[in-house]
């Protein structure tokens, strides 16, 4: 069985605005010279606005930057979307696929799946995200669910692939809510995703990620658990001393 590394990622989602971005970078690299260099891998999902400066800031770090959202087409008519190309252009690593935000807005259905080849086939990295809402989990459907989005959001994805992929399990009840999903409930969950994820990739290096109000006092139980990877960070990423207390629990 290989190990695999912890990934933990910011995702600032509207928030941070020009300047803030050059600030928040030059203080998360003080922290890392003067701290160390935490054994988990490190993304940020900044807005595209901040995209260049992020990436620019932290180059030469081994701090990955991708985009909240990418779409499937290489160029075109879709005003408001952005294409690998362009993430790449702004020096992005990878992009996130599927966030419930995205889904909410009508953003489903095998175009994820289009997606996730999209940003592999331009050499991102891609991080497929999915979860239940509360009254699914409440109607005892999450298992269903989650099964068909990460089948859905896979059906493109081939076994060599699985080093730049990863999958981030977000219960929207858990998000922005401050109600964290149990140890066990993310436990199991993450379980269940790599179970489905290993229909399709080898499932002892996919890497499966729990978010949903992750904080650095839930972090180390959460991290612990066996299948949970790594944390998909929302509000706690936007102060740099707590996505990386994160990453040290990690
Ligand atoms: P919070 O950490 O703010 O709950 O957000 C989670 C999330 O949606 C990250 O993508």
């Amino acid at each position: 069985m290989s190990v695999r590394r912890p990934l933990i990622a910011g995702n600032w989602k509207m928030h941070v605005v020009g300047d803030e971005a050059d600030a928040y970078c030059a203080e998360l690299l003080r922290l890392l010279d003067a701290d160390g260099v935490p054994a988990a891998e490190l993304a940020l999902f900044p807005p595209f606005t901040a995209l260049e400066r992020v990436s620019g800031a932290l180059a030469g770090s081994d701090v990955w930057v991708g985009g909240q959202n990418v779409h499937e087409a290489e160029s075109g008519a879709h005003t408001g979307d952005i294409s690998v190309a362009m993430l790449a252009g702004a020096g992005c690593g990878g992009a996130l696929v599927g966030h419930s935000e995205r889904r909410a807005l009508g953003e489903t259905g095998p175009a994820l799946a289009a997606r996730v080849r999209a940003a592999l086939d331009g050499g991102l990295r891609a991080m497929l995200a999915c979860g239940e809402s509360l009254e699914q989990r409440e109607a005892g459907e999450t298992e269903d669910w989650v099964t068909g989005q990460v089948r859905e959001g896979l059906a493109e994805i081939r076994p060599d692939d699985v080093e730049r992929f990863s999958i981030a399990y977000e219960p929207i009840w858990a998000i922005g809510t401050g109600v964290v999903a149990t140890p066990e409930q993310a436990q199991d969950a993450c379980a269940l995703v790599r179970r489905v994820a290993g229909e399709f990739l080898d499932r002892d290096q996919i890497r499966v990620l729990y978010g949903g109000s992750v904080k650095p006092e839930n972090a180390a139980e959460l991290l612990g658990q066996p299948d949970i990877d790594g944390a998909l960070v929302g509000g706690a990423s936007l102060k740099p001393a707590d996505l990386l207390a994160i990453a040290r629990a990690a």
